[in-house]
């Protein structure tokens, strides 16, 4: 049986549609908010504001791209949560009008779930590899850095998670200190690439299992610098790719320590990337690396999939279509993370 779903998704500062067909998606359209870069951070109440504007153009567009009517689609999947409540507010109420209007289910769908599904998203004429299952999946974004062991489509248990900051805030916070534009963590990868990973030492945390620690970094950081700065004011001009470089290192260190631990541990060799951070250079590559020693397969989506994107929604509903996990018209967003 073909099933059509349109996906929507709402939950920061882009506004997304896309429409799969079964798991092979057909559009996937993204509209990004430019008005919060002159604030150094998403602003809640613009990107609200923005979604309103945004949601009928874009969902419209997904439609006309897919080639297919309003009418085909069997199904609205929405995000749900974690995200922001006047952001989610504006894709959870389309979806659930579209649903009312064309009377057919509405499917909810939590954002990092639907993160680590995107490695299941098909294009048409290509048929990807996809993880087997029990798989792991490092989910760093953001708003998030968690381990996750994959047991089926809608089946995850998160087994380590930062006690404090993300390792995309790190990237972002750190980023600020030095100037750099939000988010940051696209420019650190992008002077990484010019620098000396080994320049400069940054403490890494002692953290217990596999949870993760980002805020003692990014204090270190800061004071490295201001430290630097003192000595030599143009400290920064001179050094900034061996920073990045040196900064970008430690991060990718801290994350793929408790990977390999993770994977040890449990014995799985099918290791995924997901989230906004996994398009980082540095991390793709050690990722690789530490694959050829531990012979590892690896799965990294590309990275239309990586940051927010309503195909990966889609594709959450699909599996939820397919084992009748609908919702209600009176689901309310959820702010914060949900535990599975
Ligand atoms: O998943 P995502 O798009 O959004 C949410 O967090 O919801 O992730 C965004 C995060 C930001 O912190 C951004 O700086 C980071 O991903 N990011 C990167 C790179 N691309 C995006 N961090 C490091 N290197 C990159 N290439």
């Amino acid at each position: 049986m073909e099933t059509i779903i349109l996906g929507i998704e709402s939950s920061c500062d882009d506004t997304s549609a896309a429409i799969i067909k079964n798991n092979t998606i057909l559009s996937n359209v993204i509209a990004s908010q430019a008005v919060h870069e002159a604030f150094g951070g998403v602003v809640p109440e613009l990107a609200s504001r923005a979604h309103q504007q945004n949601i009928i153009p874009v969902v419209d567009k997904a439609i006309k791209d897919a080639n297919i009517s309003p009418y085909d689609i069997n199904a609205v999947a929405f995000t749900r949560g974690p995200g922001l409540m006047g952001s989610l507010l504006v894709g959870s109420s389309f979806a659930k009008g579209f649903a009312l209007a064309r009377n057919i289910p509405l499917i909810d769908v939590d954002h990092l779930q639907a993160h680590i599904l995107a490695h299941f998203i098909q294009e048409p004429g290509a048929q990807r590899e996809v993880p087997s299952f029990p798989f792991l999946c490092l989910l760093v974004s953001g708003g998030n850095s968690q381990i996750i062991l994959v047991k089926d489509y809608l089946e995850m248990e998160v087994i380590g998670q930062t006690i404090d900051d993300a390792a995309g805030e790190a990237f972002d916070k750190c980023a600020k200190v030095m100037g750099l534009p939000y988010p940051g963590g696209p420019l650190i990868d992008k002077n990484a690439q010019l620098g000396n990973k080994t320049a400069f030492t940054f403490s890494k945390p002692k953290i217990q299992n596999f949870d993760y620690s980002f805020s003692g970094l990014k204090t270190s950081f800061l004071y490295f610098l201001r430290d630097r700065l003192q000595e030599n004011p143009a400290f920064m001009d001179e050094n900034l790719p061996d920073l990045c470089a040196s900064l970008q290192h430690t991060i990718v260190e801290i994350l793929m320590e408790k990977v390999i631990k993770a994977a040890r541990h449990t014995g799985i060799r099918d290791i995924a990337l997901a989230g906004g951070v996994s398009a980082n250079s540095g991390l793709r590559e050690a990722i690789t690396i530490e694959a050829t020693k531990h012979n590892w397969r690896t799965f990294i989506p590309k990275v239309a999939y990586t940051t927010d994107n309503a195909a990966m929604i889609a594709v959450t509903g699909y599996y939820k279509f397919i084992k009748g996990a609908f919702t209600s018209q009176d689901a309310t967003p959820y702010a914060r993370n949900m535990v599975w």
